[in-house]
């Protein structure tokens, strides 16, 4: 099976934490309503031969899209090919990745929100039709031609799934939002990343890390290298409480997982505008960071657990959050 990522330039993570992505569906941990699904259109598609419909997955970063994309080509034995929005600049950029595809492959494309109108109305026939549009030539020369391709799945991963247009949106068969893991998801994912990093991980310490995960895969497995790090140096190379405590008190890790930025968000919302309302944009002005990082990492995660309100009027900060803080009303 091949793998392809289209870009170079596309941000897939290092070999590291690739081999930390489980690659079939029982090894998989989590999103149980999402798997079964799953697991049910894989079956079908494998017993006609074909391929599955378009899947459109969507919710936070971190959580695993890009990972069970890559699960379901294992399961569909078929081609994974990889790319994003933001890269593919031009129509002709996603026409050469379509032409390229064999039959049933997956096509996997991150961050979709991110594509621009051209690129955008290729794919609509081709997803419906399987048909290529493409326009040859400039002015009255221009001739449209019209390519068959073969039937392929487009699995497309969005964090912002309400910045989709309607009618790319309407073409996906399925449409699953990804939840937050629990903190039991959360413990096998990093006891799973011990086994595969061959280090041991005692309850405790998997226990630890996983409560302070944000309920994300991606962080589990990011806190869990980072302490098996400290223990190699600082302990005996067993990752139990005391060294995952340690450990993350030096990265700067709280108990709820929150860190520096998040620590910064609440406490200038508190600061400079009495708790909020406040925008976004201003936020995002005064702590110096990308708006797309707030709105789309951090602020999902302080909304879950109730340290942030979204109002009509802007982001307030709650109660809780200034209790977790320490900071006086
Ligand atoms: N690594 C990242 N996401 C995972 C998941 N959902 N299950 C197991 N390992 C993972």
């Amino acid at each position: 099976m091949e793998r392809i990522v289209s870009n170079e330039e596309f941000d897939f993570e290092s070999e590291n934490q690739k081999s930390l992505r489980p690659k079939r569906l029982v090894e998989y941990i989590g999103q149980e309503s999402l798997k079964e699904k799953m697991s049910i259109f894989i079956e079908a598609a494998k017993r006609r031969g074909g391929c599955i419909d378009h899947v459109l997955l969507y919710g936070p970063p971190g959580l695993g899209k890009t990972t069970l994309a890559g699960v379901i080509a294992t399961e569909m034995e078929v081609n994974f090919k990889v790319t994003s929005g933001p890269i593919l600049d031009k129509a002709g950029d996603l026409a050469a990745i379509l032409t390229s595809l064999e039959e049933n492959d997956i096509l996997f494309i991150d961050e979709i929100h991110r594509l621009n109108t051209s690129v955008e109305e290729i794919l609509y026939p081709a997803m419906e039709d399987g048909e290529l549009d493409i326009i040859i030539g400039k002015g009255p020369s221009a001739r449209s031609i019209r390519i068959e391709l073969p039937s392929f799945t487009l699995i497309g991963a969005t964090t912002r799934a309400g910045l989709l247009s309607s009618p790319l949106r309407d073409r996906f068969g399925v449409v699953h939002r990804m939840d937050y893991y629990n903190e039991v998801e959360l413990e096998g994912i990093v006891k799973r990343g011990g086994a595969v990093l061959g280090v041991k991980v005692e309850d405790d310490g998997a226990k630890e890390i996983a409560l302070r995960s944000r309920g994300t895969p991606r962080i589990a497995n990011r806190l869990l290298k980072r302490v098996r790090d400290y223990s190699e140096i600082k302990g005996n190379g067993i990752i139990n409480r005391e060294v995952a405590v340690k450990a993350l008190k030096i990265l700067g890790v709280d108990e709820q997982g929150l860190d520096e930025l998040d620590r910064d968000i609440i406490v200038s919302i508190i600061e400079n505008y009495g708790g909020g309302p406040v925008g976004v944009e201003t936020l995002a002005l005064m702590l110096g960071e990308d708006r797309r990082t707030i709105e789309e990492v951090y602020e999902p995660y302080l909304v879950k657990i109730g340290y942030i309100k979204r109002t009509s009027r802007g982001r307030m900060v709650t109660e809780k959050a200034y209790s977790h803080f320490q900071v006086k009303e």
